[in-house]
């Protein structure tokens, strides 16, 4: 099946102005591939009708397929290994020794199938050991796919995919369900609340602050107007003294935040 270019600018643009995702001109054959299957499915003939389909769905099912297609939610447990070393010996030693309540909220924002705010988990349970019990230390995981979170919710993995991770974690933290695959204790699944968010929209629902925020391989599919706006949000959800991290390839420029740059990727609010 072909796309026309008018086709594509159209759906293109729907996709930024709604998700905040930027597909380039370049990714015609990446829309094809991956929204084709669909127009098979609903006997839709061409790009045009698929448009006009998602725009008149008013259950949001068009629109929520769309978005499991278009996204990438490449992801895996240690990701980037260097922030979560960051993680355990600066950030956790400074909130564990400054917060009297005992309450330390963290947010995975773009959290794919779950990997990235489990392997927080763990490292928040191994990192507080039996003074876990008198922490609160939830940890909120967003996405926009319905379908990744669906998949986090479960905590089911594919014994490769936990292969590398420390023995000890997988002994303390993983049961075996056969030869295939492996399912995340009850303990960490339940310190991970996962919710369905969008960038995009102009109120976020949270009445606390955070002290730590992940944000990684995210906003690099973002132009910098979206990704701008997005930072300085993230700015005004932060608590002082609290991180940003982004992925390792990204970077934050002085005049898009008053985030400071304390690590490679990892910015501080003063
Ligand atoms: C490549 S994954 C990154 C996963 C994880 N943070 C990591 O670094 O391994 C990017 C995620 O961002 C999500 N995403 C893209 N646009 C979004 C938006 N507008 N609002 C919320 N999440 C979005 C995608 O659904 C995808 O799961």
């Amino acid at each position: 099946m072909n796309i026309t270019g008018k086709e594509f600018d159209q759906l293109a643009d729907l996709i930024r102005k709604n998700y905040g995702i930027n597909l380039g001109s370049q990714k015609k054959i990446m829309m094809v591939g991956r929204l084709q299957k669909i127009l098979e499915e609903h006997n839709l003939k061409n790009f045009g009708e698929y448009y006009k389909y998602v725009l008149s769905d008013t259950t949001g099912n068009a629109a929520s397929l769309l978005v499991d297609k278009i996204t990438t939610n490449h992801t895996f447990f240690m990701r980037e290994a260097e922030h979560f070393g960051y993680f355990k010996e600066k950030v956790m030693p400074h909130f564990t020794s400054s917060l009297p309540d005992r309450e330390l909220c963290i947010w995975s924002a773009g959290c794919s199938s779950g990997e990235e705010p489990y392997t927080l988990a763990m490292i928040v349970d191994e990192f507080l050991g039996v003074q876990m019990a008198l922490w609160n230390a939830k940890i909120l995981a967003t996405d926009l796919s319905s379908k990744v979170l669906e998949i986090a919710g479960r905590g089911i993995y594919l014994n490769e995919q936990v292969g590398h991770l420390p023995e000890i974690w997988k002994r303390k933290y993983f049961h075996k369900l056969d030869d295939e695959k492996s399912v995340l204790v009850d303990r960490i699944r339940n310190e991970v609340i996962f919710r369905r968010l969008n960038f995009m929209d102009s109120v976020f629902p949270f009445r606390k602050k955070f002290h730590i925020i992940f944000c990684r391989n995210v906003m690099i599919y973002f132009d910098a107007a979206t990704k701008k706006d997005l930072i300085n949000k993230f700015y005004n959800l932060t608590v002082p003294g609290g991180y940003l991290f982004i992925g390792r390839s990204e970077t934050i420029n002085r005049d898009e935040s008053k985030y400071v740059c304390v690590a490679p990727s990892v910015y501080r609010k003063e």
